[in-house]
């Protein structure tokens, strides 16, 4: 990756960015946007003035970063995120963890927006993720090493961090929400799957999957990130349901959680 895209990128973020570092970076997948609750605004900068990272083109993405106070916490989010068929190359997928860790932020929570593959799951659903597929046979970290993104072999036999499941796990109970632990198989997109990828995926252990999200925690995961992954379930996946896919199902699913979203941020953030 063109490290150069980074510097420019940082060098275009207000100072108080950097002024003092960030408790918990979010990243917030297709409908999360509104999901937010804020008591201070720092600063707020939409992502086409933010060079190499661009508006994003998918309905349901914001495409707006805030630094803003939750309780005590200082948090920068991501609202909404490029995609790799988007036709961006991985330096736009992985800038916002990259600006994160510029930050100082160690803590990160990935969300996004899946279809079910597990029976047991119905839209409306969250999923913890508890470990992920890369079915795409690529990878951000694909080129020249960068020490200070970590090892050039980095470890991926705990991407999610335990501590913080336990947490999301909390606060699902609390709020009595339907969670369960899940693995995220990870599609390049932009079609959606098919029936029999479905199946291939469920036997290989994929209980939801979706276009995004990967990237992000293999390069957080290799800068040494604690991490935390959250699915909304928006649609049974291909062939689980006889019905055909579309991405309107998807933001309307999305919609209609915003509330239960916002109610989990705001329990499980406090718990940090
Ligand atoms: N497949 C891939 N990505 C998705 C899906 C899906 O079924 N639902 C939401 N994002």
């Amino acid at each position: 990756m063109n490290t150069l895209l980074f510097d420019k990128a940082a060098g275009c973020l207000p100072d108080e960015c950097f002024s003092r570092p960030v408790d918990l970076g979010i990243m917030l997948g297709s409908g999360w946007s509104d999901a937010l609750t804020m008591d201070e605004v720092y600063a707020r900068i939409s992502y086409s003035d933010i060079p190499n990272l661009g508006a994003s083109t998918v309905k349901g993405h914001a495409g707006e970063f805030i630094l803003y106070r939750y309780g005590n916490k200082r948090i920068a989010a991501w609202c909404g995120r490029r995609h790799f068929y988007e036709g961006v190359g991985w330096e736009s997928v992985v800038l916002p963890v990259e600006i994160l860790r510029r930050m100082g932020c160690q803590t990160l929570i990935v969300t996004n927006a899946a279809g079910g593959i597990n029976p047991a799951l119905r839209p409306g659903d969250f999923v913890i993720i508890r470990d992920h597929i890369n079915t795409v046979g690529l990878n951000p970290l694909i080129g020249a090493h960068h020490p200070e993104w970590g090892e050039r072999f980095p470890d991926m036999t705990e991407v999610y961090n335990k501590h913080l499941s336990e947490l999301m796990h909390a606060t699902a109970n609390k709020l009595d929400l339907r969670a369960m632990d899940g693995v995220y198989a990870y599609t390049l997109g932009p079609c959606y799957e098919t029936p029999a990828e479905i199946l291939s995926y469920k036997a290989q252990g994929a209980d939801v999957v979706g276009m995004s999200t990967v990237p992000e925690a293999v390069f957080a995961k290799a800068c040494g990130f604690k991490i935390a992954g959250l699915s909304l379930v928006t649609n049974f996946a291909a062939g689980i349901s006889r019905r055909e896919l579309n991405h309107q199902e998807v933001v309307d699913a999305a919609n209609e959680a915003k509330t239960k979203m916002k109610a989990f941020f705001e329990d499980f953030i406090l718990r940090l």
